[in-house]
């Protein structure tokens, strides 16, 4: 259903006129710049300094340089002819030390920035909170800490307060489950510890921050649109046997209905505290209601999904990540799978139906080559993108309230541990003489859009 072929057949009109079309990108992962505007330490900072945590020893020291070259950046996304933006801004440029007045320099650049998309007709899409936390908040624990929670919810208001008069699109949280998982249990994300406790109390406080946060956003941003962007898989069992089936629901419970419930008004489901046991959260009263605080809509990003099998003694819940073989997968290794797209956005409309949907993020990572001819032949990123829309369309056709899509990414940046290694942008990045090329996969977008 979602071959190729076919799938470039597809056309901007086979979607609602109000469709929202664009691009996403993160502050670390592109604006480089670490030292300017008064900007403090963040914990990436931190974390790429450290032998051996990035693949190519790099870090987003410089990046795409976009804290300088945003103009042409804007202008790029503009050429795609998407209608929105979704970029994330730095607490750091914000709150040098994650606590305090803001400071002017940072907010004046997100200003200028805004009102570049807005002079571009692109419809600005803030993620607060895109893992780049100030390093000073991580020397105080971080977000295993309570305080933490506080700290978000300041800075939060301080940015929309500021920018609230032009941004309406707001997005608390990027990716919850990573910020935990690899940031805390897995430790090869920022700030790299491994204690799998830890990761589930940050769980909570990156939650719990969520909720606390919209009502301030609301209130210094009247209409604001308020929604967090979540992680999700469809998750497939091994084989038919049941212990593979049961490690499924095990596996499900922390990837995705341990932040879907929640936020829905269901607390963490009682099936995965029971596994945790007393590793389950530290939850005060009144947190859960915090945590279920409406919003107005929901971001998913979707890239893959997982195939698991009962593993015992492996791992705290038990169960394994297993490759399955013969399916198509990108240079990460990542499964593509268009028909995961539509089972992943059913399977949220049916069991939570939380409003609009929006795909935040949905990309793929390729090795690209700049060719002599300044081209870059991207035919298998253009397949996928094309596959994936094709699958958004089925699944609104399937009833699901999409909204919108962001493709990942507006350029190639820094792939977090992975460093330059991995490309995922639409826009080649020949980061020696940081030029700026439209890849096949662009250029299809963009006469997909422009049509
Ligand atoms: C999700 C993350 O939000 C983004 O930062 C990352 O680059 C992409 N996935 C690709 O891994």
């Amino acid at each position: 259903m979602f071959d190729a072929p076919t799938a470039r057949q597809l056309r901007r009109t086979d979607f609602p006129p109000d469709f929202r079309w664009g691009c996403s990108t993160s502050s670390y992962q592109i604006e480089g710049a670490v030292d300017e505007g008064g900007r403090g330490e963040s914990i990436w900072d931190r974390f790429c300094a450290q032998p051996g945590r990035i693949r190519d020893a790099s870090s987003g020291a410089v990046a795409c340089d976009h804290y300088h070259r945003w103009p042409e950046d804007l202008d790029l996304a503009q050429s795609l002819g998407v209608n929105a933006y979704r970029f994330s801004i730095a607490w750091p440029r914000i709150q040098p030390s994650g606590r305090g007045p803001a400071l002017q320099a940072g907010l004046d650049f997100y200003e200028r920035l805004v009102d570049g998309m807005l002079e571009r007709g692109l419809q600005p899409w803030a993620t607060l909170y895109h893992w780049d936390l100030p390093q000073a908040l991580q020397d105080a624990g971080g977000w295993v800490q309570r305080e933490t929670v506080d700290a978000f919810v300041d800075y939060a208001g301080l940015v929309v307060r500021r920018l609230g008069d032009r941004v309406r699109h707001w997005i608390t949280h990027n990716e919850p489950w990573c910020t935990a998982f690899l940031g805390h249990a897995e430790g090869c994300h920022a700030p790299g510890v491994q204690d799998f406790g830890a990761a589930i109390q940050v769980c909570h406080h990156l939650l719990l921050s969520h909720g606390l946060a919209v009502p301030v956003i609301r209130a210094a941003c009247p209409g604001a649109q308020v929604g967090i962007t979540l992680s999700l898989h469809p998750i497939h069992a091994a084989s038919d046997s049941a212990a593979d089936q049961a490690a499924v629901q095990r596996h499900d419970g922390l990837r995705n209905r341990w932040f879907l419930d929640p936020l829905h008004g269901r607390g963490y489901p009682a099936d995965t505290l029971a596994l945790l046991g007393d590793r389950a959260p530290q939850v005060a009263p009144g947190d859960l209601q915090a945590i279920a605080t409406r919003t107005d809509f929901l971001g998913v990003n979707y890239y893959f999904p997982e195939e698991v099998a009962d593993a015992p003694g492996q791992g705290p819940l038990a169960t394994r990540v297993v490759e399955r073989e013969g399916v198509p997968r990108t240079a990460f290794g990542w499964e593509v799978s268009p028909e995961g797209l539509v089972e992943l956005l059913t399977r949220v409309q049916r069991d939570y139906t939380p409003g609009p949907i929006y795909l935040t993020e949905n990309g793929s990572t390729w090795d690209d080559t700049l060719g002599p001819d300044d081209q870059v032949p991207d035919e298998q990123r253009l397949d996928y993108l094309a596959r994936h829309l094709a699958a958004a369309r089925e699944a609104m056709r399937q009833g699901v309230l999409l909204k919108g899509y962001f493709a990942w990414s507006l350029l190639d940046n820094f792939e977090w541990a992975e460093g330059y290694t991995r490309r995922f942008g639409l826009t080649y990045v020949d980061y020696p003489t940081q030029r700026r090329i439209l890849k096949a996969s662009g250029q299809w977008y963009a006469r997909f859009l422009h049509a």
